[in-house]
């Protein structure tokens, strides 16, 4: 593998990123999306094998389906922390713990609005109530399981110092993590990266634990802004597999993995990702969920490592690194694939010839290049099929 990246600089400890993998349940939330026990658990095995940190399994609360689904993946999945969704309430709380309870290491994850958009208008309570909703449910979580989350939501759009106090109360009861969503996708980078620099100074122990991002697409720069809660400090990101999740989805786990991957000399920063996983990750939940993937999505579209230009396909094949900064085969393809399309050139052409067994060269090139432009006017692609037709041409024509 050689990719971008010249050398492999020391993985520090303190440098390691948690992947919190939240397909199963933010992605979930996904307009149409309906994943039955046993799908959830199919996915649930493969994101085992893709190495994630945190399996986020669902939100037991919402249906006996989803309960049975968390239950059968903390039954059943090992490796990863299965964790589970809850609102403050006891209920929820206790419904989570039910279902994760049997997991060989159980995460209850407490969530409350902390912007004032949110407590006026939807929960219609005050700033000192979600302090108390807070503090009780974080307590109460920490009764049942030892490793407790706690995200203020909103977190972006709200009043920074009013989160800290929330923040600080949920890390005195005991909350292992603290998560800090961008929920509707508002926030920019340097934004995001200034929050946390605050929350830092504002919140004496958020050193002690583990801080995290969890940030939505809505203007596309759920990645960006992930990216910018990283360098901050935080060591935990939250995404979903193909970028699935509420409205535009949620940050693509594929694609932090991979910039972080592809950029580490610069970041300095590293996941236990498997990345050979990826592909074969994406594909599963793009058949099991119905939602196909781009052809130009970054990392796992079918066109990420295709190549069509003839400039493009000349320095490809002379040296992949001159147009790709990753290697296909990190990701688990075989290999990258010249596309034969209108703009390549005569080099794709010769040697796609050569792989169908056929050898042409001189003006014989010459004239089947032709031939091959001819057709590529019409058509979007230009198939094995074709190339032997123009050479069965070519010979008649000799
Ligand atoms: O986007 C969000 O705020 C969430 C929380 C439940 C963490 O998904
Ligand atoms: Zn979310």
């Amino acid at each position: 593998m050689s990719e971008a990246r010249t050398d492999k600089p020391e993985r520090r400890p303190e440098n390691r990123v948690l992947v919190f993998d939240t397909t199963l349940r933010d992605g979930e939330q996904s307009p149409g999306i309906s994943l039955n026990p046993q799908e959830k658990l199919e996915i649930a095995h493969q994101l085992a094998r893709l190495g994630v940190d945190v399996i986020e399994a669902g939100f037991p609360i919402t249906s006996p389906g989803d309960f049975e689904a968390v239950q059968l993946i903390a039954r059943e999945v090992e490796g990863p922390v299965i964790c589970a969704l809850a609102r403050t309430a006891k209920q929820d709380i206790d419904a989570a713990w039910n279902a994760i309870k049997d997991a060989e290491r159980p995460r209850i994850h407490t969530f409350i609005a902390t912007s004032d958009i949110h407590i006026e208008r939807k929960l219609q309570t005050t700033r000192e109530d979600v302090k108390g909703q807070a503090r009780a449910a974080v307590a109460y979580a920490r009764e049942l399981c030892d490793d407790v989350e706690f995200s203020p939501e909103d977190g972006s759009r709200s009043d920074v110092e009013f989160m800290a106090e929330v923040i600080q109360i949920a890390i005195d009861e005991g909350a292992t993590t603290i998560n800090v969503p961008d929920t509707v996708g508002y926030t920019m980078p340097h934004e995001y990266a200034e929050m946390f620099r605050r929350l830092y100074e504002l919140v004496p122990d958020l050193h002690k634990v583990t801080v995290s991002v969890h940030c939505h697409n809505d203007l596309g720069l759920a990645v960006a802004n992930s990216l910018a809660g990283l360098m901050a400090g935080c060591r935990q990101v939250e995404c979903a597999v193909n970028g699935i999740g509420e409205r535009a989805g949620n940050a693509a786990l594929e694609e932090i993995v991979m910039l972080l991957h592809t950029r580490e000399p610069t970041l300095g920063l590293w996941t236990a990702i498997n990345t050979r996983e990826i592909a074969r990750t994406s594909r599963l939940v793009s058949r099991l969920t119905g939602y196909p993937v781009q052809p130009n999505k970054a990392i796992v579209g079918r066109n990420a490592f295709a190549h069509e230009a003839g400039i493009h396909q000349d320095g490809v094949l002379k040296d992949r690194t001159t147009y790709e900064i990753m290697d296909a085969r990190t990701i688990g393809l075989e290999s990258n694939q010249i596309v034969l399309g209108k703009h390549s050139g005569r080099h794709a052409l010769r040697k796609a010839l050569e792989e169908l067994g056929l050898r042409v060269d001189g003006a014989a090139l010459n004239q089947a290049f032709q031939r091959f432009k001819e057709i590529a006017d019409k058509k979007k692609q230009v198939t094995a099929l074709d190339l032997e037709a123009i050479v069965s041409d070519e010979i008649k024509h000799r």
